[in-house]
């Protein structure tokens, strides 16, 4: 069974913001860790090019739409894979191939008698590519959002039937586990219980978009098109654009992970459009929040906005993964403040975790031939009794349940509690002290053992969330970095020792040790990011 899991498509109106960035980071965290679990994972990404906000944002850059869509998902594409991002596919709506897909869906749609002809009437926000419900009466509506006017629309447009599935997806929603936090869950429940009305697919007067099939004149509606970008993508190179052989290649999909703004169209619209083309829904969607700055929110007329290539350039990816990942529990809002972000990452990633294997390790190098103390059986052994082998079983059963449970922070938390933990074994045996005694040499060389031991286990910890740092400690030790990137045939699970190498002991006594070099550097940020 393969792992389809998915970032929303972003809009290419404007260059990656930092809230794209917090979804990616974490979608890529979860395709690390399954395919570091022996998992096949097709992790897809990508950007969402027609609609009329794209339409007007190239006009208003003297550029044609393609060209502009081409300038800014390059751009979408080199910053992820400066950030490392492992997606195996990267799909733009605007690929001649989606085309064929989307065509090939809403016959299926149409043929089940779903799609009318229609009057659609009401206020539009062109920046959410949204009808808003409910101001009618207002004068001079805005967007509750992007505080925008909203857009008088009145034109025939083709609908899709979604109030006929008004009890199937009531009782979808019900289904444990389908959407979550349970908040974002209750949302929807909210919204669903009010009635689902059909709503439009087409726009008339619009160039930049697939055309309608036997339609003249109807483009389809963005989301419509764009929604069907995550079966499009499951698309291999050389795969002809036939929608069953997308479907085979790896749907449903066991997760969409989405901002909460977008809740509606995935657990909603989108298990519609499914039902009624016959195909398998995804089995979760996961809605997390937004990301505000120093309390505020972010924007271009406030002129704070964090851009994700400076922030990558001046701060490196630890340092930001980690923030995010660690700092803001995974479904809440967050709020990015540069203080606690240098803090965090100074006292968790330099101070308790780079410090703990540099030490341990040059002390070890100094004192025992350059390479891994001999730790005693009892302690190397894989249910040894040592505290600290206790604490990294411990450490890595709560991980594994977090990350189940796309709970990074306590994922993160983990493991840098079982670097406390070794930094205070360390602390109260005080090395430094026993060697300057006579006789304790075994002692001083199990208990570097069972320090560097655990540190190996926090940096094997940290591959799905840090990557770069789990392979420097790795490294550091002596060791090879499990592989957790993409792998090259994505549908071929790539063979995993990583939940073999996390069982305690894996360090072989007299194995080299390199010469160490901080594995982290401190932030000193001097003026605002
Ligand atoms: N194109 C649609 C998605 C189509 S999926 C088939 C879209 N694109 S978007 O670029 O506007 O937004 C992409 C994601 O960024 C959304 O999940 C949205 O919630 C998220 N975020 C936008 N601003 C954000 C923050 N300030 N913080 C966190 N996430 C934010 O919607």
């Amino acid at each position: 069974m393969t792992y389809t899991l998915t970032t929303p498509l972003y809009y290419v109106n404007d260059r990656a913001h930092l809230g794209s960035a917090y979804t990616t980071l974490a979608c890529d965290a979860i395709a690390r860790y399954r395919r570091l679990k022996g998992e096949s994972v097709l992790f897809i990404t990508g950007c969402d090019e027609h609609g009329q906000k794209i339409q007007r944002t190239a006009e208003a850059a003297g550029m044609s739409p393609q060209a502009h869509c081409d300038a800014i998902s390059a751009d979408y594409r080199a910053l992820w894979e400066r950030w490392q991002i492992s997606n195996d596919r990267f799909i733009r709506t605007t690929d001649p191939r989606h085309q064929r897909i989307v065509e090939q869906f809403f016959a299926r749609v149409e043929a089940n008698g779903d799609i009318t002809e229609g009057r659609q009437q009401g206020w539009y926000c062109v920046a959410c590519e949204e009808f808003k419900d409910d101001p009618r009466e207002a004068q001079d509506p805005e967007c509750p959002i992007h505080r925008r006017p909203l857009e008088w629309r009145d034109e025939v447009n083709l609908f899709f039937r979604l109030s006929r599935y008004q009890d199937q997806i009531q009782a979808l929603i019900q289904t444990p586990g389908f959407i979550a936090p349970e908040s974002r869950r209750r949302e929807v429940e909210n919204f669903v219980a009010h009635g689902l009305r059909d709503f439009s697919i087409s726009r008339v007067n619009l160039p930049w978009g697939i055309p309608v099939p036997g339609h003249q004149g109807h483009t389809f509606y963005v989301w419509f098109d764009a929604l069907l970008g995550y079966i499009t993508a499951l698309l291999a190179a050389e795969d002809e654009p036939l929608l069953d052989t997308a479907l085979a290649r790896g749907w449903p999909a066991s997760l969409h992970v989405i901002g909460k703004d977008i809740l509606r169209f995935h657990a909603v619209y989108w298990p519609a459009m499914l039902l009624s083309a016959g195909l398998p829904l995804p089995a979760k969607v996961f809605g997390h929040g937004f990301l505000t700055r120093e309390g505020q929110k972010m924007g271009k007329s406030l002129g704070n906005v964090l851009d994700p290539a400076v922030l990558l350039e001046r701060c490196g990816t630890d340092a930001v993964r980690w923030y995010l990942l660690r700092d803001i529990p995974f479904g809440d809002d967050g709020d990015f403040q540069q203080q606690r972000f240098t803090d965090l990452v100074n006292n968790d990633l330099a101070n308790t975790i780079g410090n703990l294997l540099n030490r341990t390790s040059s002390m070890a190098r100094r004192w025992f031939d350059d390479g891994v103390p001999p730790g005693q059986d009892s302690t190397r052994s894989a249910d040894s009794s040592h505290p600290l082998a206790v604490a990294a079983t411990a450490a890595c059963r709560t991980f594994e349940a977090a990350l189940e449970q796309l709970d990074f922070r306590q994922a993160a938390e983990a493991a840098l509690q079982l670097a406390i933990q070794a930094n205070g074994y360390l602390n109260e045996q005080a090395p430094w002290s026993l060697m300057k005694r006579e006789g304790t040499r075994d002692q001083v060389a199990d208990d570097l053992y069972a320090v560097l031991e655990s540190a190996r286990i926090v940096g094997l910890l940290l591959a799905p969330l840090l990557p770069d740092l789990s392979s420097r400690m790795l490294l550091q030790l002596g060791q090879t970095p499990p592989q957790s990137l993409a792998a090259a045939a994505p549908d071929q699970p790539s063979p995993s020792s990583w939940v073999d190498q996390l069982r305690w002991g894996g360090l072989v006594p007299a194995s080299t040790l390199p010469e160490p070099v901080p594995v982290m550097a401190r932030l000193e940020l001097t003026e605002d990011l």
